[in-house]
């Protein structure tokens, strides 16, 4: 057995079930769950007709690769969206098709990972901390330790690079960042990215950058920089180190469809195509078919993101007086600080409220610095604005009663 397997954490959701398992519900209220980062805007209809359009694919196998028209379509869209300089961006090869974000977040340090390097260099994997725990189930099956850089209110909910010891840049060989953060919606910027590079050049690692929140972004003027913009407006065209992800689950409203891609450094790309093709996971004809028109829309983006900021609104309007809670950059969730520790609150909510959010520690780990999870919790706000309205209400009832 891979002995990384031992090492692997509960998922979050499953010790949310737990929690709830042992948990009675007094109310009669209807349940709102704001615990799972769903998307549950409405589909869009031109991507549901091309799926079943093109249905038939079914006949034949898809390549690693993928075909050229969806890797052309998302050249276009990485290019124009983050402004990447002309000719930068080839769909051959810069650009590789994902069944969504998740499986190639974890793919890829199970290909870059080099964990046969001597003790002193026994590699590290940075994340941040709180954080999508795939990043770490990822680092621990790879071979690797994981390293965690805590992200707190104090410093805007930013990995602080300044505070991570030499000897852990000197064994890092990747770090994952997740910018618009998930669960704190927080933006990292051109300058820690500036700065980051440079450490990655120095002590030779790999930037794995999560943008899959980078299209629900809060203020229309100002979409999130992404890793590759912030390379290429340093003259970085290769993108060397550099690789993004992207997915259409949240973009689009179709977590279900698995549809995703990987940007960026062409050997890395090449070398991940490599192991893909070995792994044997390429997306669907009728997935890769549906995708290119997603990609080629923003109106739906665009609405989508019109419905999350009104939710903001109204939610932090409720909560603001009664939770210090702040407005992210970006992303659909709100990351409280609660007035008693999280999951008691998480407890709480449910069995007097019947609403469902996930404790704070349950996406953290604890370090010397602190564990920066405690005494917060995580609110999707994926239903619809009439129930976030109702269970940010139901919140401020519950908070009166602690
Ligand atoms: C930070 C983060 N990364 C990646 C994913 C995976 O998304 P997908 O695999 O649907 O692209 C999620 C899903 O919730 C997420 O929150």
């Amino acid at each position: 057995m891979n002995s990384g397997l031992e090492k692997l954490h509960p998922y979050p959701f499953e010790r949310l079930a737990q929690l709830k398992q042992e948990t009675s519900v007094v109310t009669n209220a209807e349940h709102i769950d704001l615990s799972i980062g769903e998307p549950k805007h409405t589909i869009p209809e031109f991507i549901l007709n091309e799926l079943q359009k093109q249905l038939p694919m079914v006949a034949s196998y898809p390549t690693t690769r993928g075909i050229d028209a969806l890797r052309q379509a998302i050249a276009e869209w990485l290019s124009k969206r983050f402004q990447l300089p002309n000719g930068s961006i080839s769909a051959d090869k810069n650009i590789l098709p994902v069944n969504g974000t998740r499986e190639a977040l974890f793919a890829f340090a199970q290909c870059v990972i080099n964990s046969n390097s001597s003790h002193s260099k026994a590699p590290v994997v940075i994340s941040p901390n709180p954080f999508y725990q795939i990043y770490e189930g990822a680092a621990l099956l790879a071979g690797a330790e994981p390293y965690y850089i805590n992200c707190v209110e104090a410093n805007g909910f930013l990995p602080d690079f300044d505070a991570v010891p030499e000897n852990i840049w000197q064994r890092c060989q990747l770090i994952y960042l997740c910018s618009p953060g998930n669960p704190t919606g927080a933006v990292i910027g051109q300058e820690s990215i500036k700065k980051l590079l440079e450490l990655a050049d120095k002590h030779d690692f790999i930037i794995a950058a999560d943008e899959c929140y980078s299209e629900i972004y809060l203020d229309e003027d100002a979409p999130p920089v992404g890793l590759l913009q912030a390379a290429a407006n340093l003259g970085r065209n290769d993108y060397q180190r550099c690789i993004v992800f992207h997915s259409l689950s949240k973009r689009s409203n179709v977590p279900g469809m698995r549809s995703g891609f990987i940007a960026g450094d062409a050997e890395l790309i090449q070398a991940f195509l490599r192991y893909r093709t070995y792994h044997g996971c390429a997306m669907s004809l009728y997935t890769q078919m549906a995708s290119i028109v997603a990609w080629q829309d923003e109106g739906h983006v665009r609405g989508n993101r019109t419905l999350y900021r009104q939710k903001f609104d109204a939610v932090l309007d409720i909560l603001k007086p009664v939770m210090n809670v702040t407005r992210p950059d970006a992303s659909f969730y709100l990351w409280p600080e609660t007035p008693v520790p999280d999951a008691e609150f998480a407890t709480g909510l449910y069995s007097q409220q019947n609403i469902t959010v996930l404790p704070g520690s349950f996406l953290s780990r604890s370090i010397p610095a602190g564990n920066p999870g405690e005494n917060r919790i995580r609110v999707a706000l994926v239903a619809e604005i009439d129930q976030c309205v109702e269970a940010a209400e139901r919140m401020c009832e519950y908070i009166k009663t602690i």
